[in-house]
């Protein structure tokens, strides 16, 4: 039986200030204990969250990471750095960083075997912008970035890993992918890999309270990994309540 997880991507919003007001009112709604919350905050936010999130049972997450532990890679972040404030979760290769910041498939998969090696679960993601679709080629997209993101990896060790399908033309746009289209995608994900049968797969891209119950009733589909929709905790608990 696979954990159903709500994950919020925060991106860059919400200051440590922030942080703590939206977490103090999330703690105090009554949420269901079938589904895993994770809340991914910006870096300055983590040493906000870090106390707030434990006491309420969540789970901490970052939005990136680097590969290597320490060393001369000015601006970035490591795994260590991350459990020190009691991280367990790490999104790695979001759309936005591939198409902002560089991150490649090769990069990714560095990534994903620090965090496993360090004891984190990365979050892997993947997905095909609107062009790739209407050519036919999301399945290609998803498995290519799917298998380099696990090159190298023995399947017996991927039980430590979430996938997330995010189509990138749902990201922000109101337009979530139809559930049943989502679904066929992350059966060829999780078939792509060995290993990745009993793998959380969260759907990403315009998910809310509303449509959240679409996605998880759906055979492939653990939960979410919700941006926009997390950014409100009265709306992020419904969407909690929802996955249930
Ligand atoms: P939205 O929920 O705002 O579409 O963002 C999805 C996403 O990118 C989560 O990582």
């Amino acid at each position: 039986m696979r954990r159903r997880i709500a994950a919020a991507n925060w991106k860059m919003h919400k200051t440590a200030e922030q942080t703590r007001a939206y977490l103090e009112r999330l703690s105090a709604q009554p949420l269901p204990s079938g589904v895993d919350v994770v809340i991914a905050p910006p870096f300055t936010s983590l040493a906000a969250a870090a106390p707030l999130v434990r006491a309420s049972g969540l789970a901490l997450g970052a939005q990136t990471m680097h590969w290597e532990l320490q060393g001369a890679f000015t601006g970035e972040i490591s795994a260590p750095m991350l459990l020190e404030f009691g991280v367990r979760y790490v999104i790695l290769g979001h759309s936005e960083r591939r198409a902002y910041c560089g991150e490649t498939d090769a990069s990714v998969n560095r990534k994903v075997k620090t965090a496993l090696d360090q004891g984190l679960v990365p979050i892997v993601a993947v997905g095909e912008t609107l062009d790739e679709r209407a050519r036919g080629e999301t399945a290609a997209k998803v498995m290519r970035q799917t298998r380099a993101a696990f090159e190298g990896i023995a399947a017996t060790a991927l039980t430590g890993v979430v996938l997330a399908y995010e189509p990138i033309w749902a990201i922000g746009t109101g337009q979530n992918c139809d559930p049943a289209e989502a679904d066929g995608v992350m059966a060829t994900i999780r078939s792509c890999v060995a290993g990745l049968a009993d793998t959380p797969i969260l759907y990403g891209g315009s998910m809310n309270a509303e449509n959240v119950g679409a996605y998880v009733s759906r055979p492939n589909i653990d939960g979410g990994l919700v941006g926009g929709a997390s950014l409100d905790p009265d709306g992020f608990a419904a969407l909690i309540r929802n996955a249930a």
